[in-house]
């Protein structure tokens, strides 16, 4: 079959898989290459088993992979014989040397920007679409301008908004697309093929146009007001556990306000992710640099209160239990950083485990789908440590339960049965607030959601109420 267009994805992981299977899918007569230097990837994205687990995506890729999407490990072949580019490669926090832990590691990016100029005889169009720093667009654009003979280059941004574990129900039906590019007539025309691409199935009205910067930064700002908006439910979820308010209250009476709305709302232990962190870290990175360190503060105590968050909960799981976890057995139900995803990146149950380690407890992982890289975020640590997918298995002869993921799984569970396996005083920790407290504790639990009373059959004394 002769295709109307050849595009190329540099990058197959959680963002350019997915998204290239859309395009795909939407764009039959479009031939899509997905490349990546990490050949068992690529491997995967061509067997029964893909390397990223994203309800609906199977389905896509069934319909489309050999047909008009093809996973290769060929970059350089790729590169000469595509016009449009999709750069989607990892951008994770610095690790090392100046900006470490702040500025974003742009390794991958820049190998990948010299790549293409390498290999490109002919002109082509540069999506970046994986997140980063403001000013991206401009570094590649210094980088791609000596190309040899003829060929042009036309950088556009093009910010990907999916998330994890709805990733195909967030490409069919985005709340938007937005494509950033220059302002002049070939900036104004390779933006108009990208959005050509879209209007196969996304509606004209949610395709925004605008320039490159503001492009990159409403990527950074979506996700910082995102997190933002969980950082300050938890944060109020502290004060509701020292009163008695209850944050699931307080967030439906907070959430129905049409100009808050009711999304991101949920207290629980954290966020996670490959994103939320990085990306206010890049904002916070920026603003110093712009000279703007009171906006940096800012938005880093947006990530201070997320670390609080994680340290209530581990503090609270070692006073509740008598201030020692020595010998005793904990499961942990949940490793991802939220469901309906295998990813483990950025997950509040890493620090949570590691610091139960620490405290002498035999612990038990299960999950659905992230044993996996449970496995892998944890490989330093040999002993004390199990994984059992099945949650029944994994909480028999426990002391108790921390739930750290929202899987739909844990909350029909017959915690009655799991009472019964487990050992006595059994203590359940609800890190997401998605089981039924009052019942578990009637079932015999000693129960601790976030942001609501603890449910306890030990006699405490009442602290006596503050008098005004
Ligand atoms: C996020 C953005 O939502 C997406 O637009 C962007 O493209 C990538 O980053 P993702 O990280 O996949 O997506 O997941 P998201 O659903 O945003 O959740 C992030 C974290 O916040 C998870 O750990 C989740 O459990 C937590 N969260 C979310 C809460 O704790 N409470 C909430 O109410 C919502
Ligand atoms: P994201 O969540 O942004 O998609 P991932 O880490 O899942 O991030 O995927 C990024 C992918 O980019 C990885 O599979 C990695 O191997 C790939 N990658 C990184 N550098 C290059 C490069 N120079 N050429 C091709 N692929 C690359």
């Amino acid at each position: 079959m002769k295709f109307k267009k050849r595009i190329l994805c540099i990058g197959a992981g959680y963002v350019g898989g997915p998204t290239m299977a859309m395009i795909a899918w939407k764009c039959p007569d479009y031939r899509v290459t997905v490349v990546d230097v990490n050949s068992q990837r690529i491997d995967a994205w061509n067997s029964k088993e893909l390397p990223v687990f994203e309800p609906g995506l199977d389905k896509i890729i069934k319909k489309t992979r050999g047909k008009n999407l093809f996973f290769s490990k060929n970059i350089e072949k790729g590169i000469a014989e595509n016009d449009i580019i999709f750069v989607s490669v990892n951008t994770p926090t610095k690790t090392f040397g100046s900006g470490a832990g702040k500025a974003p590691d742009l390794q991958y990016w820049e190998k990948t920007a010299h790549q293409i100029l390498e290999n490109s005889t002919s002109s082509k169009i540069v999506i970046e679409k994986s997140t980063l720093p403001v000013k991206t667009a401009a570094a590649m654009e210094k980088i791609l301008t000596p190309a040899k003979g003829k060929a042009k280059f036309e950088v556009l941004s093009n910010p990907e908004f999916l998330a994890e574990g709805t990733a195909i129900k967030d490409l069919e039906n985005p709340d938007r697309v937005l494509i950033g590019s220059h302002e002049t007539k070939s900036g104004r025309k390779a933006c108009q093929e990208l959005v050509n691409i879209y209007a196969r199935w996304v509606p004209r009205n949610k395709i925004i146009t605008t320039n490159i910067w503001s492009a990159e930064l409403s990527k950074l700002v979506a996700n910082a007001f995102l997190a933002q908006r969980v950082s300050s439910i938890n944060s109020i979820s502290a004060l509701c556990e020292k009163t008695e308010a209850d944050i699931s209250e307080v967030s439906r009476a907070v959430g129905m306000d049409s100009r808050i709305g009711n999304k991101f709302l949920q207290a629980g232990i954290g966020f996670g992710g490959s994103c939320f962190k990085k990306d206010i870290l890049h904002l916070a990175y920026l603003c110093n640099y712009y000279g703007l360190p009171e906006i940096a503060n800012y938005w880093e105590s947006v990530i201070k209160i997320n670390e609080y968050q994680q340290e209530r909960f581990i503090t609270n799981i070692f006073s509740s239990m008598f201030n020692t976890l020595t010998g005793k057995k904990i499961c942990i139900l949940g490793f991802a950083f939220k469901s309906n995803t295998g990813d483990t990146r950025e997950s509040p149950a890493i620090h949570i485990t590691r610091k139960l380690v620490a405290e002498h407890a035999h612990v038990t992982i299960s999950d659905p789908q992230a044993l996996k890289n449970a496995a892998l975020d944890l490989a330093d640590i040999h002993e004390n440590i199990k994984y059992e997918e099945d949650p029944y298995r994994a909480t028999a002869g426990c002391h108790a339960i921390a739930i750290l993921t929202d899987w739909d799984l844990y909350k029909k569970l017959d915690f009655r049965k799991i009472y019964k396996s487990m050992t006595k005083p059994a203590f359940l920790f609800d890190g997401r607030n998605i089981v039924d407290h009052k019942k578990c504790f009637e079932i015999g639990f000693n129960v601790y959601p976030i942001g609501k009373p603890a449910m306890s059959h030990f006699k405490i004394k009442k602290k006596s109420t503050i008098s005004l």
